[in-house]
């Protein structure tokens, strides 16, 4: 029996050129260079330029990521772009990219799982795939969280950054029962849960303030709730593609946390080396993370054809998630 199956094609990604350190930030709020790398691995993260949008971002790396995976924007049928931080409360930021990329055909929405909306939209579009209902897939993870930081909190504003990274996939046909050594998506799992949604969340929205709020988070409980759910969901994935902790070649973490990262591929037993960090130079850029990272392993040539990667990510919500992908 023939079933569909979403091939990755290609990624992308875009940074913003300025780049904001540790030191610099400790001039505008209470923080040090000490600090903030102890407790979460940062050095440094990028900002994006006055009038830079998230758009603009996207858009960037959604270009590399089509040039990488030898399409045609006009062969694009879907995109799907997880943000935050739209460019605007509607039209969604995903139509203003289709428009970018001169496509005026296909369907582009946003979706917004926060820290977990790249896991979230690759399930999504994977479903859509799967199901017939697209054939060519643009899903991007773009975010300017500068844009919704308080900046007189240093309990927050120290913790993110801007940045985009994108990736194009494709229906292939497949003959047989699916297995673990088929490349493409092997399966995402997502789950959230509301009741935690004050510990993660911005202090206003179009329907309740009218206004655009700012990040706020009880961090240490974030923190202590994303270790377990990040292991509770790779084991998932792991067991339903019938696969084991030491098929991984490759974590692909969300990346809010140093702390977080080590904790999970100790949990994992996956040595530092097996895992793509780039928490120190991107700080935390919610649903942009993941393919910033994935793209920048594919292109220095770690991450290569054949390999297993388990991507996850947790956030506001909470939200959390895995997939497991045969590169
Ligand atoms: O991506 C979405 C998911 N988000 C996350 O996964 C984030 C999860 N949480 C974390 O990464 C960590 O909890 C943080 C990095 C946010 C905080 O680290 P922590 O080790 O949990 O610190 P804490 O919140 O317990 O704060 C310890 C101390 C406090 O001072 P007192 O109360 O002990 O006197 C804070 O006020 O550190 C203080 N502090 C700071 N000091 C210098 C908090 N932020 C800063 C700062 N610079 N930027």
């Amino acid at each position: 029996m023939s079933a569909l199956r979403s091939l990755v094609l290609g990624c992308g990604s875009y940074l913003p050129e300025r780049v904001v350190t540790n030191a610099q930030l400790s001039n505008v709020v209470a923080t040090s260079d000490e600090w903030i790398v102890e407790r979460t691995g940062i050095r440094e993260r990028r900002i994006a330029a006055e009038g830079e949008l998230t758009s603009d971002l996207a858009f960037a790396a959604a270009r590399r990521a089509i040039e990488h995976a030898g399409v045609k924007a006009g062969e694009l049928d879907l995109i799907v772009l997880a943000t935050t931080t739209p460019d605007r409360t509607f039209p969604a930021t995903a139509v203003r990219v289709q428009a970018m990329l001169g496509i005026t055909s296909g369907a582009a929405f946003d979706l917004q799982a926060v820290c977990s909306g790249f896991v979230y939209a690759l399930a999504v579009a994977d479903g859509m795939i799967r199901s017939g209902q697209a054939r060519t897939v643009l899903v991007i993870g773009a975010e300017t969280f500068s844009r919704i930081l308080d900046w007189s909190d240093r309990t927050t504003s120290v913790l993110f950054g801007d940045g985009a990274g994108a990736v194009v996939m494709r229906a292939e046909k497949t003959n047989g029962a699916a297995n673990g050594k088929d490349r493409g998506i092997l399966s995402s799992h997502i789950h959230s849960d509301g009741n935690y949604a004050d510990l993660l969340y911005v202090d206003g929205g179009p329907s309740s303030t009218g206004t655009v709020g700012r990040v706020r988070m009880h961090g240490r409980e974030v923190f202590r709730h994303a270790v377990v759910k990040l292991a509770s969901v790779v084991d998932e994935a792991l067991a339903a593609n019938g696969l084991s902790r030491n098929d991984i070649d490759w974590l692909v973490p969300h990346q809010a946390n140093k702390r977080i990262l080590d904790g999970t591929a100790r949990k994992l037993g996956l040595s530092e080396s097996r895992v793509v960090v780039t928490v120190e130079r991107h700080a935390n850029t919610s649903a942009a993370s993941i393919p910033l990272a994935l793209d920048e392993a594919v292109r220095d040539g770690r991450i290569r054809a054949g390999h297993l990667l388990l991507l996850e990510a947790m956030g506001g919500g909470f939200t959390w998630g895995a997939s497991l992908v045969r590169w």
